[in-house]
């Protein structure tokens, strides 16, 4: 089995960022000894370099290897440059166990809250998503904006603007699961045979509502694809069990 936390949206900065609640489902995270810990965009407030080297201490606390991708706040400031600095590459692909493959998308552009994958990046997703359908692998992606809207979040301003053509790429190559961020709600739709899950916020107290700070936790098994709520100091809760594969 692997198991995969799915982070998001820290907004580690000046006004909005929770150190306590960080520190508690750091803890809890680590308890639950995951294989890898995605980390779907919203790193810092700002895109400011303090706010990423804050960031760099604070992730050092995880004790899984941890993977993520820019949000449009980590654009802001030239920020886009300090993450690849201090926090890793923008876009990348992983594969664990020789047949488990990971790719992270930057959807951000500087200074602009808008998303899109683009046109050389969506080429080069086409070509490494082939290779996996071609090798037999099983396939995530990271994203950190929204592919279609989530309940419960407002007015729909920044959904991923190419997404129809990303939707078709995904599921036309077998991918299973879409791991997103943004609107600070958790959520999970099926859209075909994708799943599409948006993590709420980790650590900001920019929430809606009475959606408090969350992560998700996906158990991977041979057969099954658990997906798990985890409110940050609270129950768990089983969203979905789905078939790892489809016939
Ligand atoms: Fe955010
Ligand atoms: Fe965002």
């Amino acid at each position: 089995m692997i198991r995969i936390a799915h982070i998001s949206d820290l907004h580690v900065g000046m006004s909005s960022f929770e150190e306590d609640v960080f520190m508690k489902a750091a803890e809890e995270i680590n308890n639950l000894q995951p294989d890898m810990i995605i980390l779907t965009g919203d790193l810092t407030n700002h895109g400011y370099y303090r706010e990423f080297q804050q960031v760099a201490r604070y992730l050092e606390v995880f004790e899984a290897p941890l993977f993520a991708v820019p949000g449009n706040h980590d654009s802001r400031n030239l920020g886009y440059q300090t993450f690849e600095e201090l926090i890793g590459e923008r876009s990348w692909k992983l594969t664990m166990r020789g047949d488990f493959t990971v790719i992270g998308l930057d959807s951000s552009s500087p200074d602009e809250n808008r998303g899109d994958v683009g046109r050389p990046q969506h080429l080069w997703l086409e070509h490494q998503l082939e290779d996996c359908v071609e090798n037999g692998n099983f396939s995530i992606v990271a994203i950190h904006h929204h592919l279609i809207p989530v309940p419960n979040t407002g007015r729909e301003r920044n959904v991923l603007s190419d997404s129809g053509e990303i939707l078709q790429t995904l599921t036309s190559n077998n991918v299973r699961l879409v791991l997103c961020g943004h609107k600070h709600v958790p959520n999970v739709w099926k859209l075909n045979d994708l799943i599409i899950v948006n993590a709420g916020s980790l650590s900001s107290n920019k929430l809606r509502g009475k959606h408090g700070n969350s992560y998700m936790v996906y158990n991977i098994s041979d057969e099954d694809i658990e997906i798990f709520l985890h409110p940050v100091g609270g129950e768990r809760l089983l969203l979905e069990k789905v078939p790892k594969t489809l016939l």
